[in-house]
């Protein structure tokens, strides 16, 4: 219901430079593998699509690029619909991964490329690959062919060559999955440093959750065909709308109960152990529903003295103590379940509780929320 309704208002952002109205996807003429896809991007945004393996990122991607075409709807690139423009009069830069360079070109050749089905001059182009090679840390490699780079240097000069012509648009599928840690982390932020400054208009694919939240302006979480939340990453995170998004993105403990009563923004969920607690009914609509009530491990309290008066409490039987630094993490039995997490910054007063205490804990109503069963 909600969701329907941010689809719809989406679809009619003024101005949208991407949009695609209504797209479906069946590769077999049978099954939908996108099935009402609905999304209108602002000039300059910076999407990601996160989900599951198969939940149709990728095709999604390759109809805007034009490499697939949707069975039905319509996809829009500034104003105009491009079902009939063929690829590469799309003016749009892919990393894909199996996007491969050309194997016959040097590394530097492969960038000047498509500078030079731009018809640019000889000395800017050079100035501009210099400058892309620059931004991957790659500057030494122009003379060297593709199969004299490692995978994840294959993957620098794939991104370098997608940013060269300076697109409006540019797609990426998984564009730093080869990368160690340390790459990815500086390659996400030349990324998003370069998207913003040059102005340009990024739908990214990725797995990675971390990399999601922290690059994007908004987040599509999809699943099976579907957007199941399109948001900026701080309300995906805190304001998850079903209990899929709740549990795909970050950590979040879940309680299964049933709404005895609603009022207005809370509702009163007596859990499966008969315990009973309040939460702010999210997609739950009538006493007797069925529910999943999701609160986050950093928004459970246990100190006696910062627990509300007023909130409910549950008792609570610490399980595991694990040290982690910055954080401590604690798994505790709740309401029947077994594997309820709570984290507790790693403060001066911070307590050290140990296996097999037993607790008082709560939180605040506004932070429970009652999703679908
Ligand atoms: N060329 C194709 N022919 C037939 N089916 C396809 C084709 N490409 C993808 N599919 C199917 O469409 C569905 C969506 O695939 P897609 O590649 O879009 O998923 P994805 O979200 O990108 O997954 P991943 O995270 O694993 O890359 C899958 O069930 C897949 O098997
Ligand atoms: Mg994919």
């Amino acid at each position: 219901m909600t969701q329907q309704g941010v689809l719809l208002t989406d679809t009619h952002i003024e101005d949208a430079f991407v949009e695609f109205q209504r797209v479906q996807k069946s590769y077999d003429g049978e099954n939908l593998v996108v099935k009402d896809l609905n999304l209108a991007m602002p000039k300059g945004e910076f999407l990601t699509m996160l989900g599951p393996s198969g939940s149709g990122k990728t095709t999604c991607l390759m109809m805007l690029a034009g490499f697939e075409t949707a069975t039905h709807g319509e996809i829009l690139l500034d104003g105009k619909p491009i079902n009939n423009i063929p690829p590469h009069k799309r003016g749009i830069g892919m990393v894909f991964q199996n996007y491969a360079l050309f194997p016959h070109m040097t590394v530097a050749e492969n960038l000047a490329f498509p500078l030079e089905v731009r018809k640019l001059d000889k000395s800017t182009r050079e100035a501009k690959v210099k400058r892309a090679l620059d931004m991957v840390q790659m500057g030494a490699f122009g003379n060297r062919r593709p199969a004299q780079l490692s995978g994840g240097q294959q993957q620098r000069i794939a991104l370098a060559r997608a940013l060269v012509f300076e697109p409006e648009l540019v797609l990426m599928d998984e564009p730093l999955g080869a990368l160690d840690k340390q790459l990815r982390e500086h390659m996400q932020f030349e990324i998003t440093r370069l998207a913003h400054e040059l102005g340009i208009t990024t739908v990214y694919v990725t797995h990675d959750q971390t990399e999601a939240l922290t690059m994007s302006d908004r987040v599509a979480v999809f699943d099976d065909g579907r957007i199941q939340q399109l948001a900026p990453p701080d309300q995906l995170y805190e304001e998850p709308e079903n209990s899929f998004v709740a549990q795909f993105i970050g950590e979040n403990n879940t309680m299964e109960g049933v709404v005895k009563s609603i009022d207005g923004d809370t509702c009163l969920v007596q859990l499966d152990d008969g315990s009973e607690i309040d939460a702010v009914p999210i997609n739950v609509h009538n006493p007797g529903d069925r529910t999943k009530v999701s609160i986050r491990p950093e928004r459970v309290e246990f100190n006696k003295d910062r627990l509300h008066a007023d909130a409910h409490t549950l008792k609570a039987t610490v399980k595991e103590f694990i040290y982690m630094g910055d954080v401590f993490r604690f798994r505790m039995s709740v309401a029947g379940n077994d594997e309820f997490i709570v984290k507790t910054r790693n403060a001066p007063d911070a307590v050290r509780l140990q296996p097999g205490q037993e607790i008082d804990i709560g939180w605040l109503a506004k932070d429970c929320r009652a999703l679908d069963a």
